[in-house]
């Protein structure tokens, strides 16, 4: 293909591509598969990277994100970015009315929006591409976020239609809507439980709310992170030198019409009154939205009436907003439950009287530790306040005590184990109170058991969590170790009714001959783990992924992590006191290291085979990534990728369409070939590579 044909077929491919984006992200109205979408997207990308001389800063390719910003660049704002003044009910509402009237002596109209709950956002457009995206930092300046925002899929790059003026800046929010939110929340959730974090240590590190989440999130560092948050924005005001419109709501549709996402819920109103219902009308009906809104925005319609208005220091005096109350609903507390997690920590719930809030039945509040129930001064049958500020489980603010009644007794928080009776504990220094009954305690063994074979750990997906309490109770299996020692004559015709705490609904287990054969074969292929995963299943306390496979590089072998002491093991990457600590105390108790006999004896992994080989030859390969398949002549499999890292390159599991090449050696695997013709990816040979080392690249 000639250059000029490529250039053809990639505007081609990048107008596209930017106009089927528009029509899902902001139309919601596609008109081609997802598959489909991201074929295209996927040749787009295979003929910038063999083109680079087409590269561009506003193609559809740079939604994926990449880029790393350490620093973002200062940039001040055009226009000052100011807040609006602020009101909580009518009257306040009725005094702004009042000052407008007073300096306008003519008619005038309101348009209503909904005041979206996110960060505030300066877009500037040349030529009808975006060139800058600036958050409002001091209102006088702010950051630079561009290539973060490129990731936004609502945002049009480039402007395919209409009569925008050569230069404009285009203000808005950008939010996280719920469902992203929750969505990462409840991945971050089944991490740090991975890791062994307790209650506590978790409700910290999880997202707050969509408003946080969204603005930490625009500053994060890799635009790649960022692209897979799906962030949204809704735009609410045109700013620009030669004023092309009479009213807010004419500029508004203008933009709507030049592709941008604007609110299809903003109205206009004649009076106060109008103003005033569509406040009621949105009270509760906003809870029904995909995003979270906490007020709504009062402006002046005519573009020419605002300038008289004119500002004060810090906001317009032809706007404000319309604040509405946090969601907050009052309730009986019934009682309060004691959970007991894998790692012993003890949790105490509280137990509601069902009650309707943001849109939601709530039953339970979480109450973290005894610190809280004591902070709160919780008295059996109180009436609470509970609140539901964005995050997933609501919290109990406050207590009503005008309704509490006499003699009620303040709650207690328990002396021993709600499941095997044993004394509690509570280190001195932490808010939580521990089971030290690790060895017997069941729902601490069960949580082991169902860490062990979860997918990121053995991935053994044939025993499910039915399966293993089933075990368990029958006497089967006390540790995880236990699962090798399980036979066919064990399991077959094994039944058990289990019942779910949440819906009450029964079910009944019972193993028959295949799902018995599946699941002694999930463990036994389980066996084959590597160390890195074993070292993550056995949920030593801050032992996540991550750390278990720098452990594993580091150490290489399960005894060498034994006998380090603290200070040998923070030598390794990424490794800090606290998880020393944890290691190293874990690998003192006798019981632990039983455990690891056990599992040693098995026959499980205790050694890493991660190539560790840092040795760097040139960075001949820096930025590309390679799969590697099939049988070499110069090298084995594992000395070519350690050949293509100390070269700079990186060697990764599976074919992606960001994979650049695969390095086939004989008898390559059919689907490998197969994938890589499919995503464009290159195919090497062996000698390539080594041309592609001792040339250039
Ligand atoms: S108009 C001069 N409209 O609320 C300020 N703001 O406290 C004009 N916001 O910084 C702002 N939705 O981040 C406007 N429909 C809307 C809005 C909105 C959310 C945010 C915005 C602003 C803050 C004002």
């Amino acid at each position: 293909m000639s250059k000029e044909n490529i250039r053809t077929e990639i505007e081609k491919l990048r107008e596209e591509l930017e106009r089927h984006n528009y029509l899902y992200y902001v139309n919601s109205a596609p008109e081609i598969s997802d598959r489909e979408f991201d074929q295209m997207m996927d040749r787009l990308i295979k003929l910038e990277k063999e083109n680079p001389e087409f590269a561009s800063a506003d193609s559809p390719s740079q939604r994926v994100g990449g880029t790393v910003t350490k620093e973002f660049r200062q940039v001040r704002h055009k226009y000052p970015m100011l807040s609006l003044g602020n009101t909580y009910n009518e009257e306040e509402l009725r005094d702004f009315d009042e000052r407008v009237r007073k300096a306008i002596s003519d008619e005038f109209q309101y348009a209503c929006e909904l005041k979206i709950d996110g960060v505030a956002i300066g877009l500037t457009y040349k030529n009808g591409r975006l060139v800058q995206a600036v958050t409002r930092g001091d209102g006088e300046q702010g950051d630079d976020v561009t290539t973060n925002v490129r990731t936004i899929r609502s945002i049009p790059l480039r402007l395919s239609t209409g009569e925008y003026p050569d230069e404009f800046e285009i203000r808005g929010e950008i939010f996280m809507p719920r469902k992203s939110f929750e969505r990462i929340n409840t991945e971050l959730q089944a991490q740090l439980e991975g890791e062994g974090y307790d209650e506590e240590e978790i409700a910290e590190r999880l997202l707050k709310n969509p408003r946080n989440a969204a603005s930490g999130t625009i500053k994060m560092q890799d635009s790649a992170v960022v692209a897979k948050r799906k962030l949204d924005c809704i735009l609410y005001a045109v700013l620009c030198n030669a004023d092309p419109f009479k009213t807010h709501s004419e500029a508004l549709e203008a933009a709507k019409s030049w592709g941008f996402h604007v609110s299809e819920h903003s109205k206009v109103y004649d009076n106060l009154q109008g103003v005033l219902s569509f406040i009621n009308e949105w009270e509760r009906k906003r809870y029904n939205l995909p995003y979270d809104t906490d007020g709504v925005v009062i402006k002046v319609n005519s573009l020419l009436q605002q300038s008289d208005l004119g500002f004060t220091a810090k906001s317009p005096r032809w706007a404000i907003a319309y604040k509405y109350k946090a969601e907050s609903a009052l309730t009986r507390i019934n009682s309060i439950s004691y959970q007991v997690g894998r790692t012993g920590a003890v949790t105490p719930v509280a137990n509601l009287e069902p009650v309707l809030l943001a849109g939601t039945t709530v039953k339970r509040a979480t109450l973290h530790n005894e610190d809280q129930i004591l902070k709160l001064g919780l008295y059996e049958g109180d009436m609470v306040h509970v609140e539901k500020g964005g995050e997933i489980i609501p919290k109990i603010t406050s207590v009503d005590l005008s309704s509490r009644m006499s003699g009620a007794k303040s709650f207690e928080f328990i002396h021993q184990c709600p499941e095997c009776g044993t004394a509690l504990i509570r280190k001195e220094g932490e808010a939580q109170h521990y089971c030290p009954n690790s060895l017997k305690c069941p729902p601490q063994i069960k949580g082991r058991i169902y860490h062990f074979i979860s997918r990121k750990a053995m991935n053994i997906d044939s025993l499910g969590e039915g399966k293993v309490e089933m075990l368990f109770d029958k006497g089967l299996i006390a540790n995880p170790a236990d699962l090798y020692k399980l036979k066919y004559e064990n399991l077959i015709g094994l039944e058990k009714v289990i019942e779910d705490e949440e819906t009450g609904k029964r079910k009944k287990i019972s193993l028959q001959d295949r799902s018995v054969k599946k699941i002694l074969k999930g463990i036994e292929d389980s066996r084959e783990m590597p160390f890195e995963r074993l070292l993550f299943a056995m949920g030593i306390r801050y032992v996540g992924e991550t750390v278990a496979k720098k452990l594993a590089v580091h150490f290489k072998s399960i005894e060498n992590i034994m006998q380090a002491g603290v200070e040998e093991l923070i030598k390794a990457e990424e490794i800090g006191d606290k998880i020393a600590e944890s290691v190293h105390e874990y690998f003192k108790d006798p019981l632990n290291i039983n455990f690891v006999q056990d599992l040693k004896s098995q026959g499980l992994r205790m050694e890493s085979d991660i190539s560790t080989n840092n040795t760097v030859l040139s960075d001949k390969l820096e930025g590309l990534s390679f799969v590697v398949s099939g049988v070499f002549s110069n090298f084995s499999r594992d000395e070519v990728k350690t050949y293509i890292e100390q070269h700079g390159g990186k060697v990764i599991g599976s074919i992606s369409s960001k994979t650049n090449f695969l390095l086939a050696g004989q008898e390559a695997g059919p689907s490998k070939l197969d994938k890589a013709g499919k995503l464009n990816v290159q195919v090497i040979s062996e000698e390539d590579l080594l041309n592609m080392i001792n040339s250039g690249k």
